[in-house]
């Protein structure tokens, strides 16, 4: 058995994720104390009554200044508030899991991969999709060659729209910035070493842009350096199905064979008088249920205290993290200009 230290945790923000690795962090034998910091003061008795933590705050640089704390969870919106507290938690010597993006911009990014390397501490960001098992599996026969070379990928992914305004109300951020971001990094790490080369997008809206600018859907073709092409596609405006209901459609197209993922969530449903058929299990991240978790945020959570506690490599590189910031902005500028956009530090023939 590795030495291992138990670990002291922090989690800034307790809503709907932070509330999830909040509860994997409690229900985890690696964590010695929870201490937990929201504003919110109807959230923080919820979480507390969930998760016992040995403290609670509503000023997130109590957990900062507590020299205690090992690890720092950051799941707070609005995500355009996030990277100073990334910044002061490396400062203050701690690991960082940080829901994704973990900056406004690559430069910024790089910033918190510098300090971080240079005090050599782990920092990752929550792709989730990297820890769903059926997930994980496509990537593995991609590897192993079970369909041949891959020829082209579709990902399609839609949720409700009250998921939508959610996501919309709280920061201006494209579709796939803020959710197809999860696609983006699963399609790249499933075609290593291949690098995205070009990109084209578009946005559509009708409904959300009533209100605000923000698109109601988005798709991104990539075209790789070996000449795969991948399509994302992400939407937010589907009538509600159960709170926070998401569904997937993934397709790998091989040159011996294909594989697909039916992530539409519809295999538990129920039906009652009062709402009609809906989809309980639905969530991306996957709410607790009783002992077990519906999802695969707990294996997430699991994976980064592991990675501290073991001094084992973390999931999700810097290199990895700014190739998918490097996609998603060529994306959002190539829906703005209406064209397609070169990835010049991935094309050799461009430098
Ligand atoms: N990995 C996944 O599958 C997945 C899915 C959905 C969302 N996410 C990520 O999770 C993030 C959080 O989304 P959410 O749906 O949980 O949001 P949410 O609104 O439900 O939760 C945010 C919480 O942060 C609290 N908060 C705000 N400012 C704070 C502050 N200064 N200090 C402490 N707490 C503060 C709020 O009170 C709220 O409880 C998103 O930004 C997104 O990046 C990941």
């Amino acid at each position: 058995m590795s030495e291992f230290k138990r670990l002291n945790v922090g989690v800034i923000g307790t809503g709907w994720v932070g509330g999830i690795r909040a509860n994997a962090c409690a229900q985890n034998p690696l964590v010695d104390q929870l201490h937990i910091a929201e504003i919110d003061p109807k959230r923080q008795a919820e979480i507390a009554a969930e998760t016992d933590p040995t403290s609670i705050t509503d000023d997130w640089q109590t957990l900062i200044d507590d020299a205690s704390i090992d690890l720092i969870v950051i799941a707070m919106t609005p995500e355009t508030a996030r990277f100073p507290i990334v910044m002061a938690a490396l400062e203050a010597g701690k690991h960082v899991f940080v829901e994704k993006p973990i900056a406004p911009s690559i430069a910024e990014a790089e910033q918190a991969y510098a300090l971080a390397a240079s005090k050599d501490l782990k920092i990752s960001i929550g792709y989730s999709r990297r820890f769903d098992p059926r997930y994980v599996y496509v990537r593995k026969a991609l590897m192993d060659g079970v369909i041949g070379e891959p020829v082209t990928c579709l990902i399609s992914r839609h949720s409700t729209r009250e998921l939508g305004e959610k996501i919309t109300g709280r920061s201006k951020m494209s579709p796939t910035s803020i959710g197809g971001v999860h696609d983006l990094d699963f399609i790249l790490w499933c075609l290593q070493p291949r690098k995205p080369v070009r990109v084209y997008s578009q946005q559509a809206g009708k409904l959300f842009s009533q209100k605000s600018d923000t698109p109601d859907h988005q798709w991104v073709m990539v075209t790789m350096d070996d000449g795969t092409t991948i399509t994302v596609g992400i939407g937010w405006i589907l009538p509600a199905g159960y709170p926070n209901f998401v569904q997937a459609w993934i397709e790998v197209i091989g040159t011996d064979g294909a594989l697909t993922i039916d992530d539409t969530h519809k295999e538990v449903q129920f039906n009652t008088v009062k709402d009609g058929i809906r989809y309980p299990m639905s969530s991306m991240p996957g709410e607790a249920v009783d002992h077990v978790f519906a999802g695969a945020m707990y294996d997430e959570t699991k994976h980064f205290l592991e990675a501290v506690a073991y001094g084992r490599p973390a999931m999700v590189t810097s290199d990895e993290a700014i190739q998918v910031m490097e996609l998603y902005n060529a994306a959002d500028l190539s829906a703005e200009r209406g064209e397609p956009v070169l990835l010049p530090r991935n094309d050799a023939s461009t430098g």
